[in-house]
């Protein structure tokens, strides 16, 4: 298997069993997709749902007639729908699906031989190439659930942070996968960008915050630029108000306040970006 993937599928190995320590992060994000949910017979499809313990199933399928979950991770998708089994049937496993068309491309890569700035321009190319095996406009809503820093860093640990490429592929692969959210959902439908932004480790005051400092705590951290790369939502926010197609693809769009993800070792802030397929 191509490191990319094999380092997922690793990492959704140590958190499988995080059902318990994800139940606010859980209710935050299903709720999110609720309220989204405003047809009937709607339709969901969830990138990056990996051992979906970020997702109610039960309360999904009874709002959403059909769910999609796609992931690099076929193994993760599946023992996640396992354990929620009541919902068998309405929900779809999807897995296998690398979403940029590009990890086993990267997974040839490591920082300390620099990629050629033509290997840099194939790999562009198949990114802005990438097409999903799902039905484009197909979706009431169209959801990317903490994959973005995923993408992202899964360009630091093969091109390097220090290339002097990365940042023409990072905003590629950003721009790529937010298009692929907005292709996704249909015409009065909503795309949900669920990201983390930072973590305890660099926020230890993640641990302690209320609800209410929360906002103040991520802002200042932002500021400060004490965040992961590439996951800055206010910049997020204004590219999808102002950047060609998205500007005029989508309307309202709504940053979320951020809320704490306990993922076990670790607390990371996350926030919401949503937004209406015009
Ligand atoms: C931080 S996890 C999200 C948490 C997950 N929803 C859960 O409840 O376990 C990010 C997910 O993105 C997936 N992922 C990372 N890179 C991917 C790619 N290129 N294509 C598709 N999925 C990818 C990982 O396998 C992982 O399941």
């Amino acid at each position: 298997m191509e490191r990319i993937s094999q380092l997922q599928v690793t990492r959704n190995a140590e958190t499988r069993d995080g059902w318990s320590c994800f139940a606010a992060h859980r209710e935050r994000v299903t709720q999110l997709l609720l309220d989204a949910a405003s047809a009937t017979a709607a339709k969901l499809c969830v990138l990056g749902a990996g051992n979906c313990n970020d997702l109610a199933l039960d309360r999904l399928a009874d709002a959403f007639a059909h769910i999609d979950l796609v992931d690099i991770d076929d193994e993760a998708i599946t023992a996640g729908i396992t354990r929620q089994p009541t919902v068998m049937g309405r929900v779809m496993a999807r897995g296998g699906v690398d979403v940029t068309g590009v990890a086993s491309l990267l997974s040839e890569w490591v920082p300390e031989v620099p990629a050629a700035d033509e290997q840099i321009d194939v790999c562009l190319a198949c990114a802005q190439q990438a097409v999903l095996p799902l039905t484009a406009g197909g979706y009431s809503v169209a959801a990317s659930s903490c994959l973005l820093s995923q993408l992202i860093e899964s360009i630091s640990l093969t091109l390097g942070a220090e290339h002097p490429r990365f940042l023409d592929l990072l905003t590629c692969l950003r721009r790529e996968h937010l298009r692929q959210l907005v292709d996704l959902t249909m015409p009065g439908g909503t795309v949900v960008l669920i990201t983390d932004v930072v973590s305890s480790l660099t926020v230890p005051e993640l641990a302690t915050a209320s609800t209410s400092e929360l906002p103040m705590l991520v802002g200042r951290a932002i500021a400060e630029r004490n965040f992961f790369t590439g996951v800055n939502p206010f910049v997020i926010k204004r590219m999808l108000e102002t950047d060609v197609p998205f500007a005029t693809q989508l309307t309202d769009v709504r940053l979320s306040n951020p809320w704490v993800w306990d993922l076990g070792p670790r607390l990371y802030a996350v926030c919401a970006l949503t937004a209406k397929r015009v």
